[in-house]
């Protein structure tokens, strides 16, 4: 079986996707900085699957380091989730991010084809279609702006991807764009763990949940959605775990480019989630309507035929799993991977 290098193999989506590469039969190596994660989410990967695996503390922008990795594990493709992802942390700190994003994945990509590995799997996001296109979104629209410089750095790397392959067409290349992803592995082992004050909903809603916030302040009423709340695709992270299991068998069978949706195709309004969350759980989430926040748009939501016809995926879980699932999470480890 084939071995894949899973980078920020410890983080939110990379634990969940090393269970289901596990689980699939593939042979894993994850290095990770642990810049924001836990190495006992490995652990606990490791208990989930019963299988053991390499953890290395690398940066990805350690060439040296990355080098040794490569040269002793010869992994046949990379699953490339290591990067900074906090939308408003990017608005203060814009250089970071485009040192650890754009030059970390072209540090990587060089050592990787000093190695012969040509083989990748990028974790792009929704927020390359920006606010020009419609929804739904599908792969054929024309990249938008992004509004925030962690957007930019997508948005950048997928060009970086395509102009490689452009350059040398033994590349293998599979860009996901992600809508939101929530839930938790169902086990109560692995989930989101985010540091400080979520920016995002689920994780604040499940933060409120537990005790460690009040209230829940909605960002606008006033959308032109059905309830004037923002609309969004939410998938479980386990679907989309999947996707990247049937994107890196795609990869390690053909050289291209190929770009695809990982959504559900349905948007839910804030309000839906709460509510969804509130009857599931049985928990009450208290919330105020405030105002807008600033770069949101009203709606997102895929498209995701193209996954289902050439991945042959479709997501499996629903709104009920992703709210049940992330307050297994929560309440079994209030405090994430700190005891
Ligand atoms: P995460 O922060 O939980 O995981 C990212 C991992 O990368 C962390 O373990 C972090 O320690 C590691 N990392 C960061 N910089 C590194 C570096 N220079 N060298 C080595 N390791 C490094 O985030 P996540 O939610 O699991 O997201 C994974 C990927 O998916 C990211 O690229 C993110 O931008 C993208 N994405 C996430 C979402 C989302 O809503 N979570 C949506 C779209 C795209
Ligand atoms: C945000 C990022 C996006 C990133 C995505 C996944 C912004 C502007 N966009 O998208 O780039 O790819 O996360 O990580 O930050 N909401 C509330 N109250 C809250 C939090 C959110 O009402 O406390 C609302 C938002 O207005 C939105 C919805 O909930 O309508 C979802 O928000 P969020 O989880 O932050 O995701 P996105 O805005 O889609």
């Amino acid at each position: 079986m084939s071995k894949i290098l899973v980078t920020g193999g410890t983080g939110y989506i990379g634990s969940h996707t090393c269970v289901e590469l596990l689980n699939a039969g593939y042979e894993i190596v994850v290095i990770d900085n642990f810049c924001n994660s836990s190495p006992k989410s490995a652990a606990r990967v490791k208990k989930i699957t019963g299988k053991d695996f390499k953890v290395c503390e690398c940066d990805i922008r350690d060439k040296d380091g990355l080098k040794k990795v490569f040269e002793a594990e010869k992994p046949d493709a990379v699953i490339h989730f290591a990067g900074l992802k906090a939308v408003g942390e990017s608005c203060v700190k814009p250089l970071e991010y485009y040192e650890n994003n754009i030059w970390g994945t072209v540090a990587l990509l060089e050592v990787m084809r000093d190695c012969g590995c040509k083989r990748i799997v990028f974790s792009s996001s929704a927020t390359v279609y920006g606010s020009e296109n419609k929804v739904p979104f599908v792969e054929t629209m024309p990249v938008g702006t992004a509004t925030n410089p962690y957007g930019t750095t997508k948005i950048y790397i997928e060009n970086i991807l395509q102009d490689l392959y452009k350059a040398d067409n033994e590349w293998s290349i599979e860009l996901l764009r992600y809508f939101n992803p929530i839930g938790a592995h169902p086990s109560g082992q692995i989930g989101e763990n985010p540091n400080g004050i979520p920016n995002n909903l689920m994780p604040y809603i499940a933060q409120v949940a537990v005790g460690k916030r009040e209230m829940l302040s909605v960002y606008g009423n006033d959308y032109p959605t059905p309830d004037g709340t923002g609309v969004r695709d939410y998938i479980h992270v386990v679907d989309l775990a999947v996707g990247h299991i049937k994107a890196v068998t795609r990869a390690l069978g053909k050289t291209g480019v190929d770009i695809y949706n990982l959504g559900t195709g349905i948007g839910y309004s804030v309000l839906d989630i709460v509510n969804t969350f509130m009857e599931v759980n049985k928990i009450n989430i208290p919330y105020k309507i405030v105002d807008r926040r600033p770069g949101d748009i009203a709606e997102c939501y895929a498209n995701a035929d193209k996954a289902k016809e050439e991945l042959g995926w479709v997501a499996a879980l629903n709104l009920a799993d992703m709210c049940r699932d992330t307050w297994n999470w929560q309440k079994n480890n209030p405090n994430g991977y700190d005891d």
